[in-house]
């Protein structure tokens, strides 16, 4: 198993891009599925998890081509409808699959995503979306949706899951009428995912508000789009300037979509300076505890920072509260970090975190992609080497993490 080398206490500094977005780029590229023509996608980030999301539209019948931070995907011939089960294993999110392939062909097979690292993930709000659209779905082992005439209609989510409402907008695009979805998720990768379906011909509207309109169309056609910038891994980057007392400026993201983290960061004790696609993070020599974080559906505090903003706060002066109410396993990298000496106390959904002077390098495991976004920036202000095993898992969301904090001046290796 690969693992990060670090050694701790250089303050980090210089400027990076952040990279696309992989939350907007993975829904994205399963909408390609549904024009049966050429999508061009730029901004596309190097990550693993979409790596698998092609591989799994070639193995649909797409012919991809990549060059750099460029796809081009043509969806003209779909020769299949079963979504290979080693690549759902490897990347749950391959449900939002469904929505576009049960559009364009009218049938789709998958095996259960089954639930990962943070929680049991259940899909139960996707499959009533796409039977209310009038599927047929049957859970026998393996998904088994089928609907060639898919009508529009109104669907209340109980939660704003952000999938489920993915995956009713991808099988509504081509549905005969107009569907509206009521307490729809508001994340900035809903609007981008809709950004990209009305380039290609879609009608979608309301994405960002709680309420989204599809109306059917009967044709897409081929179109270009540029992914928006990731907002977590910018935030992640904001937390390495905050743990090393660093200044660190981030290039190319949208600021707007960055304020829940911005403000924890700000009362850290952080001096932020920010234009329309730029930030700069100016850290002091110590953090300050931050009150109360509690992770809320956008526009709340994100759940995907929770880790890396815990991990700033393992040294800051005072005690701080996390509150996790999105998912229910979403605290495995609290017995890593107290393993580097940090003071944290769990009872369920609380974790109570008290600031330390310093942490001391040890080797550490990661469990998920954020919880190991997590122990590297715990790495990089612990006295000593911190061995972080478990890379794979961060390599699913981050383009090149280890390269881009050496640039900025981090003493970290991969062995
Ligand atoms: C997306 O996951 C993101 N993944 C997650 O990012 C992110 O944490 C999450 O949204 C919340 O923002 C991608 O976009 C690929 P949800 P998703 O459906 O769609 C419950 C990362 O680190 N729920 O909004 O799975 C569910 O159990 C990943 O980049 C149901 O009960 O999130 C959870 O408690 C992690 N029934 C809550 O909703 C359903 O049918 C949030 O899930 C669906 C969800």
């Amino acid at each position: 198993m690969t693992l990060y080398r670090i050694v701790g206490g250089n303050r980090l500094s210089g400027s990076i891009k952040v990279e696309g977005a992989k939350n907007a780029v993975l829904p994205i590229l399963a909408a390609t599925i549904l024009n049966g023509s050429e999508s061009i996608i730029e901004n596309v980030p190097d990550l693993n998890d979409v790596e698998t999301m092609l591989e799994i539209l070639k193995n649909l019948g797409c012919r991809v081509y990549r060059r750099d931070n460029t796809v081009i995907v043509d969806s003209s011939s779909i020769t299949s409808n079963e979504i290979p089960t080693v690549l759902v294993k490897r990347m749950r999110s391959s449900i939002i699959l469904l929505g576009s392939l049960l559009g364009r062909t009218g049938k789709v097979i998958s095996s259960y995503p089954g639930g990962c690292a943070i929680g049991v993930r259940p899909i139960d709000l996707h499959l009533k979306g796409l039977r209310m659209l009038g599927a047929h779905v049957e859970m026998h082992g393996q998904i088994v949706c089928q609907g060639r005439d898919l009508t529009g209609t109104e669907i209340q989510l109980d939660y704003p899951s952000v999938g489920a409402t993915e995956n009713i907008m991808l099988a509504a695009v081509l549905a005969k009428g107009t569907t509206i979805i009521r307490n729809a998720a508001k994340e900035p990768e809903i609007a981008d995912l809709q950004g990209f379906l009305n380039a290609m011909g879609a009608k979608v509207s309301g994405a960002g508000n709680h309420i989204i309109r599809i109306d059917g169309v009967t044709k897409l056609k081929s179109c270009r789009y540029t992914v928006i910038p990731d907002r977590i891994a910018a935030a992640t980057y904001m937390a390495a300037a905050a743990v090393t007392g660093g200044k660190i400026s981030l290039d190319s993201v949208i600021v707007e979509h960055l304020h829940p983290v911005l403000d924890k960061i700000k009362e850290s004790g952080c001096i932020i300076e920010t234009n329309c696609n730029h930030v700069r993070v100016t850290a002091p020599k110590r953090l300050r505890a931050i009150d109360l974080i509690r992770t809320l559906p956008y526009p709340g505090f994100p759940t995907d920072a929770q880790p890396q903003m815990m991990a700033a706060c393992c040294t800051a002066q005072g005690t701080s509260i996390f509150v996790e109410n999105i998912f229910e396993n979403r605290y495995r990298h609290i017995d890593e970090l107290i393993k580097l000496g940090a003071d944290i106390k769990v009872d369920g959904r609380i974790a109570v975190v008290r600031g330390v002077p310093r942490l001391s390098g040890a080797p550490v495991c990661a469990k998920d992609l954020r919880g190991g976004a997590a122990l590297v920036l715990a790495g990089l202000m612990a006295e000593g080497v911190t061995e972080v095993e478990g890379v794979e898992h961060i390599d699913r969301g981050y383009e090149n993490l280890g390269q881009k904090l050496k640039s900025l001046g981090a003493d970290i290796t991969m062995a």
